[in-house]
């Protein structure tokens, strides 16, 4: 192989080996370049504690347990560990066990499922609600049981990987537009105005803190008589002023038909939920195979997120601290002269550029002074765009921010001066 570190996961899906059992012996060569395994050790490494920002993890740079400050987990709020989410989780588990034990429509829906989906679908401010087991199969699951083959899904092309997975299982056919682009979105919707058609959006994009441009695309979306599927999995509890999300956000939510949303995120449990009309979610009873053929969410995490729903709406503190953490901190890198792209969220990218070796050199200098802070590469992001992801969290004191700031400053600013 010439130079491995030319190559990455995009390039070995396609296997040709003809034992189905072994993965291309190409895969196997560029997996074992010392610089590839290199890379690689920044996955998997081993959180020691809650995923608070201050953490321990056992670093595979050295095998040592080392201290860090966490700014890579998605606990935006604080309530995985959340003293009255963790109390309410331990009283469930004591009276309801571990495990639902059942798939929803026999045996798995107890009386907290029920509570928790009527409370979600009141937050949301839509008829019912659906819970998933995850946040990538409920996307699956709420895609493919809505969608069929001749229908058309147009998304974003900087869609979550579980939006085009759920599209793919659904046999309809995957239409792409430009990120963020109305226009384009019109350009391809009016190849298609005879089909059935759904228009995926997400409320923050993972990569780079940005919104949806929510009303101009929903305009589009309108015009051509289709719906809209808003995927709110970084933006939940978060924007808005009541929390419920970017398109509370712009004042439209009455003008979106489904709004899906994940539980591992802000709501700091696991798991994913579709709101929408009740005949929809009744619909999606019979035909969503992620929520009929899998065992419900496990009993104790439904009772922290019941919870953390509770804590996260009573009063706007965790999202005005989180806010007021986001501020500080993002002016803090751009006065650094930092790129931090589209960002408008509380998902700050740190975009190194084109240089593999600067992301894994600086990720590896970070760590060694107590940031965990984990690269992204290619082809998670544009080549051209390596970064790093900083989530913000309302548990963020600023001696912490302060600490993450200067070892930032000292390993990419200094190398770039
Ligand atoms: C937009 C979006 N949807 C769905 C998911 C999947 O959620 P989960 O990790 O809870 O399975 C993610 C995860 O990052 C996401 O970013």
């Amino acid at each position: 192989m010439p130079d491995a570190t030319d190559f990455s996961l995009a390039d070995f899906h396609l296997n040709d080996n003809p034992n189905v059992l072994e993965p291309p012996a190409d895969y196997l060569e560029w997996i074992s370049d010392p610089d590839v395994r290199q890379a690689f050790t920044f996955f998997e490494q081993q959180l020691l504690t809650a995923p608070r920002t201050r953490s321990e993890i056992l670093s595979n740079l050295d095998r040592e347990r080392r201290p860090i400050i966490n700014l890579t987990s998605y606990n935006y709020l604080g309530l995985s560990t959340h003293p009255e989410v963790l109390q309410a989780a331990r009283e469930t588990l004591d009276r309801y066990g571990l495990s639902a034990s059942g798939a929803p429509l026999v045996s798995g829906t107890f009386d907290l499922h029920v509570e928790l989906a009527r409370r979600l679908a009141e937050f949301k401010q839509k008829d019912d609600c659906l819970l998933f087991s995850s946040g990538y199969g409920g996307n699956l699951g709420a895609l493919q049981g809505m969608m069929r083959k001749g229908d058309v899904i147009a998304m974003d092309e900087r869609s979550h990987k579980s939006v085009i997975d759920g599209a793919t299982l659904s046999g309809a056919r995957k239409v792409f537009f430009a990120h963020n682009d109305p226009e384009d979105l019109a350009a391809q919707l009016e190849k298609h105005r005879d089909r059935r058609i759904l228009v995926v959006l997400e409320g923050v994009y993972s990569m780079d803190g940005d919104l949806c441009r929510l009303p101009e695309l929903a305009d589009v979306a309108d015009e051509y008589g289709a719906g809209i599927y808003i995927d709110e999995a970084h933006s939940t509890l978060m924007f808005g002023e009541n929390g419920r999300g970017v398109a509370e956000h712009f004042g439209m939510e009455d003008r979106i038909g489904v709004s899906y949303g994940t539980l591992s995120k802000s709501f700091g449990g696991v798991g994913g939920f579709i709101c929408a009309n009740a005949r929809l979610i009744n619909y999606l009873k019979g035909y969503s195979s992620a929520w009929n053929f899998s065992c419900s969410p496990s009993p104790p995490v439904v009772g922290g997120l019941i919870k953390a729903l509770e804590v996260a709406t009573r009063d706007s503190t965790l999202r005005d601290r989180l806010w007021t953490n986001t501020e500080y901190f993002r002016s803090r890198l751009d006065s650094m002269g930092l790129d931090t792209g589209d960002c408008e969220s509380q998902v700050i990218p740190l975009i190194i550029g084109p240089s593999g070796e600067k992301l894994f050199r600086y990720a590896t200098a970070m760590q060694k002074r107590g940031l965990f802070l984990q690269p992204i590469d290619y082809p998670a992001v544009p080549a051209h765009r390596r970064r790093f992801r900083i989530s913000m969290s309302s548990q963020l004191e600023e001696e912490d921010m302060d600490r993450a700031l200067n070892i930032i400053e000292d390993v990419i600013v200094r190398d770039r001066d």
